[in-house]
């Protein structure tokens, strides 16, 4: 959608940017080569009245954002999972941003849900609530379900919300293209990216069957966590726009003295959250992503019970592999051990030196360990890990990002219920457990096994898919040593379910 309103809103942005002072730290931020400031404050300066004024008691960029609306709102919110492109500070200031907004009417929600559901609202639910929380893209209501009289929660989409979204996120793309074309190829700035990035995530968010679908596969993957759960997704009343959920009773983690006056055990509270989320990121490499106070809620017999699936994040098995045993050997300070496995796993490039980035690491390590109990941090040590990491030439991951950022996030739940927790002593024995399952024997074992039963699989088709392989190539006609291979495909063939069958006897014997 190009057109003059686009040119008006990237006017606005700019004019509000320089308004509330904010222009100078996005530009910093950003990187911004000297022209390119250059360009920005004469354009943004004579339109600065037309900017919008914010709240003058919150910083610069916060106060614009916040200003501008729900798009702005978002985009900085997703900026500050990503310190790799606004820099830490900028990132550390936008984490604050918070989305709430005011409630649109009971009686809009039941006609979107209507709308949606293609049903008679009041044939399904009954006490359908005033809205109980607003947010920019969605509010939740309770209800019951006619019936079986359940408590349900219901999420439901601003109406035209993506129209809303849609069109500022045009005049973000164009922005971005405006600054392309005033600097190509700075290294910082790569402006369609980060647009492309906030795009991509913004249209999951709107999209709540994905959420339904993030609920649900976190629900299987944590089944059997103990003292943890996950309500459970209504499918047949679910939708797009619309999304219901069995309905969590407790109180929420944000209120210490309900928590209290429910007599849980605040300490061991602040173990369990810190605990489950690591072994869910290391275990199923799916993690709940904005694990803060008021996405957690604690039920009368003291269950943690996880809302809000809009963010999840997602961590193959070798990379949690890897990390594991980052993690493991600067547990052991053994900074040597931390950097090879960055070079064996090729994350570093084979070209730089060992013993440097070793002393680097170690410079990341010791002051972390020299800290006081209650201010060591995995999420601190992960960030300036990165730091380094990037020094040494390592690409930026981002769901390595998001890992280290919802980490910072837990440890600061962990630490509201339990000032002095030992976030070392707790996180250990899940770091360790995870180790001896998945690295060393075991881990060959299991690996053996399952290549020995893809192998299997493939059995009936080796030979031909071998034949081929190597006609192609030795290029060697068909005819002359057919015969001669023959005799050893079958070889390998006998051979691959020999090794499906000793891997499973060892899977069997070790694990
Ligand atoms: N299943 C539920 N049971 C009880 N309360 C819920 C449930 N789902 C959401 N809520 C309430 O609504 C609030 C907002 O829901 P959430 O899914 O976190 O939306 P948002 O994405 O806007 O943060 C939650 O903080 C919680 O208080
Ligand atoms: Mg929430």
């Amino acid at each position: 959608m190009r057109g003059p309103h686009n040119i008006w809103r990237l006017i606005r942005t700019g004019a509000t940017l320089e308004r509330t002072g904010a222009m100078g730290d996005v530009l910093d931020a950003f990187g911004a080569p000297a022209h390119l400031r250059l360009v920005a404050r004469i354009l943004g300066w004579p339109f600065s009245p037309l900017g919008l004024k914010g709240d003058p008691d919150v910083p610069p960029v916060v106060r614009a954002l916040t200003a501008l609306g729900p798009a702005y709102i978002k985009f900085g919110q997703i900026l500050s999972t990503r310190p790799d492109v606004v820099g830490a500070r900028l990132a550390g200031e936008l984490s604050v941003l918070q989305d709430k907004l005011p409630p649109f009417p009971v009686e809009v929600a039941k006609a979107e849900v209507a709308r949606d559901l293609g049903i008679d609202v009041d044939a399904a639910f009954t006490d359908f609530s005033p809205p109980i929380a607003a947010a920019s893209i969605a509010q939740v209501h309770s209800a019951r379900l006619v019936g079986s009289n359940r408590k349900v929660a219901i999420k439901v989409l601003r109406p035209g919300i993506e129209k809303a979204f849609r069109k500022d996120i045009d005049a973000f793309y164009l922005i971005a293209s405006v600054i392309d074309l005033l600097a190509p190829g700075a290294r910082r700035l790569r402006p369609m990216d980060v647009i492309r990035h906030f795009d991509g995530v913004v249209m999951g968010e709107l999209d709540l069957r994905l959420e339904s679908a993030s609920a649900a596969e976190f629900a299987a993957t944590t089944a059997r966590d103990a003292r943890f759960g996950v309500p459970q997704v209504h499918w047949v009343l679910s939708g797009k726009r619309v999304m219901t959920l069995d309905w969590v009773e407790g109180v929420s983690a944000n209120d210490l003295t309900a928590i209290r006056a429910a007599g849980h055990d605040l300490p061991e509270l602040g173990e369990r959250v810190l605990q489950l989320f690591l072994k869910q990121a290391l275990r199923d490499g799916y993690f709940h992503a904005d694990m803060h106070q008021g996405n957690l809620k604690i039920t009368a017999s003291g269950d943690l019970i996880a809302l809000d699936f809009g963010i999840m994040g997602r961590i193959d098995e070798y990379t949690r592999r890897v990390y594991a045993e980052i993690v493991y050997g600067f547990i052991r300070k053994d900074y040597r051990r931390v950097a090879e496995v960055h070079f064996e796993a090729g994350y570093v490039p084979a070209d730089r030196d060992i013993d440097e980035f070793a002393r680097a690491l170690r410079a990341v390590g010791e002051p972390i360990f020299g800290m006081d109990a209650s201010r060591i941090s995995m999420g601190r040590l992960l960030a300036y890990l990165f730091e380094v990491t990037e020094r040494f030439g390592m690409e930026t991951r981002t769901e390595l990002i998001l890992l280290q950022r919802t980490m910072v996030v837990v440890e600061g739940v962990a630490r509201s219920f339990n000032p002095h927790i030992n976030i070392w002593d707790v996180a250990r024995p899940v770091v360790e457990d995870y180790i001896a399952k998945n690295v060393g024997p075991r881990a060959v074992a299991r690996d053996l096994a399952r290549t020995g039963r893809v192998l299997a699989r493939f059995g009936p088709r080796l030979p031909a898919l071998v034949e081929r392989a190597l006609l192609e190539q030795t290029g060697t006609p068909r005819e002359a040593p057919r015969t001669d291979w023959r005799g050893r495909i079958g070889w390998i063939a006998v051979g691959a379910v020999g090794a499906a069958v000793a891997g499973g006897l060892l899977e069997l014997l070790v694990l």
